[in-house]
This record gives C-alpha cells, structure tokens and sequence, in this order.
C-alpha cells in the first residue's frame, strides 16, 4: 500500500501570543505543492511496527536526523491508529523522503498524515477522513492539513482546517537551506523578540483571500506574509540573502516557508520560474532550487 503526499507552505502566517499550553495561535492559509513523499505500509504477522527511510537527495533532505524507532512521527500515527481502533497487528512503514527534513514544510507531518491513511487501508480499520483528522491533530499542528490538501485556512494551533474560496494553479520556486531549522526553536526566538510587547491576535490579510478567489498571482505575491520571519533571521541571518535574490531575480512575491528556513518564492510562468531558479542556484546559503506547482490534493493512496 503506498500513499503520496504533499509538502505544505503558508501563503500568509499570523502568530498570536503563546498560550498556556506553550502553542501559538495562527492564522494561515495553507497550501499543498507538487513535492511529494511517499510511505509504504506492508502488513505484519506479528505485532511490530517498523521503519526506514530513504532518500535519492541525501544533502537536501538530511534524511540521518529523522528520528527512527518509536521516535518516528509515522510510527506514533501508526501506533496512535491502532490503539484507537483496538487491532494489535503490526506493520512496516517504508518511507522516500523528498520534502526537506525540518525545512517549514511539514515534511515530518506529512509522513504522519501518509501512515494514518496507509495504515488505515493495509489493517482493514476503515475510518473516515473526519475521523482520521481528528486522529492527525493530535500528531502535529500540520497534520489535519496533508490529509486535506489544497488550499484551506488554518486557525487554533495549525490543526483546525477550513475551505477557502481559490482560484489558479501557482508556479513557485523553493530554496532549500543546508541545514534545517526546528520549529520549537523558531517560536521560542519569536516569544524572546516579543518579551514586554503586546502580541495581537492573528487575522488573515482581506488581500490575500481576495488575490486567490480571483487567481491573480501578482497579488498573491504581495500579499504573501510570515510573521516567523524575523525570529528565524535572528537565528539564520544568511536568509535575508536568500529571499533578496529571488526578490531581485523578479519574484512576485518572497517569503519564508512556515518556520523556515525553506525560502519560496511565486513566479508568474514557468519561464520566469527558472529564470528565479536559476538566480538562487549560487546563491550561498542555498543547498538545493526546486521548482514546484500548488496547490496539489493531500495524502493519497496511489
Ligand atoms: O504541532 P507540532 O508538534 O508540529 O509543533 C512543533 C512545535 O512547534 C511545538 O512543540 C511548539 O513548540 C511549536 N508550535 C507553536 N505553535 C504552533 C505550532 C507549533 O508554538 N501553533
């Protein structure tokens, strides 16, 4: 059984002030893009539950600091599954990683959201995609997400997904970083930047809701907006230069993805694609350039 699944970015990322349960509240929209992982589930006679990974980008995916064992985020999906279905059998989790590893694109969480939908069919348990959401929430604030796909608003931690009204297939350009960047780390330097400041509660821009119902890329790409940028250049400050190259090689728009430090950036074509593509591939701090399509359906069996 092999399920696909998409990487995600954030068209816009509005942090709250942290709650008591050290989360953040956001306001994002979502979208799923063409780079994809794929997990293998391979049913068991007995009751364990394995994994391995794999990858054919080695530098860009870092595949050696995915946790193995019951560290692995596929196997907490595959165990959380099992328990909440009360089945005992075992199975293995093969995984080929594309999405970078710690890069902001949920690289982690899409394999969780790709082992619930594949274990979901190797065991026979048959829950829904209602019930599998409520399952991937508790995985990872992305995880309801990948199993969605598209485009859709995030509100609560990330974990609460709803439908967007978009138009249009988008071209981007992703610069992965040599090394990734964690995620508790980043939200941890946004709360140190914003220690005695008033924290506002996250809204997502009008402008931004507006350039997707109509599709027009040029408006997306001023409106793109991430509220994580500041902590993460206060831990990468070599990120400003990535995101001023792509700016200057004309993108419509630059950002960080999520926590970063995958930086993304809209083109308007595919020629103007490889044009920014080509700007970012000597660029210093920039390990690898992909071009991409979003926004692309979510976990997938196929
Ligand atoms: O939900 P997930 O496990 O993917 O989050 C990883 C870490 O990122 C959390 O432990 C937390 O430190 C931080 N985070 C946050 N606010 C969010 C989402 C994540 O502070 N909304």
């Amino acid at each position: 059984m092999n399920v696909r699944v998409p990487a995600k970015i954030n068209l816009c990322l509005g942090v709250g002030p942290v709650r008591d349960d050290g989360y953040h509240p956001l306001a994002t929209v979502y979208q799923a893009v063409d780079l994809h992982d794929e997990v293998r589930a391979t049913g068991r006679d007995d009751d364990q539950i394995t994994v391995s990974v794999h990858s054919e980008m080695d530098v860009r995916s870092e595949i050696s600091v995915v946790p193995d064992g019951d560290d692995n985020i596929a196997v907490k999906a595959a165990r959380l599954l099992r328990e909440r279905t009360g089945i005992s059998s075992g199975v293995d989790l093969s995984i080929r990683k594309v999405i970078p590893v710690a890069g902001g694109m949920a690289g982690g969480s899409a394999d969780a959201a790709a082992a619930l939908v594949a274990c979901n069919e190797v065991w026979g348990t048959g829950l829904s995609r209602p019930a599998l959401e409520v399952l991937a929430a508790q995985l990872g604030s992305d995880v309801p997400f990948l199993l969605h796909g598209g485009n859709a608003v995030g509100g609560g931690r990330g974990e609460t997904v709803s439908p967007v009204l978009a138009r249009g297939s988008y071209h981007w350009v992703f610069a992965m970083a040599h090394e990734g960047l964690s995620t508790r780390a980043v939200f941890a330097e946004f709360d140190r930047l914003n220690t005695g400041a008033e924290v506002p509660e996250p809204v997502v821009p009008d402008a931004l809701l507006a350039a997707l119902r109509a599709g027009d890329a040029e408006a997306l790409g001023a409106a793109l907006s991430n509220d994580l940028t500041e902590a993460a250049f206060s831990l990468r400050p070599e990120l400003e230069d990535t995101l001023s190259i792509g700016i200057e090689a004309g993108a419509l728009g630059a950002i960080l993805s999520g926590s970063g430090p995958t930086a993304l950036f809209l083109a308007s074509d595919e020629a103007h694609s490889l044009d920014i593509a080509f700007a970012l591939s000597s660029a210093a701090g920039c390990a690898d350039v992909v071009q991409s399509r979003g926004p692309v359906p979510g976990a997938r069996v196929g």
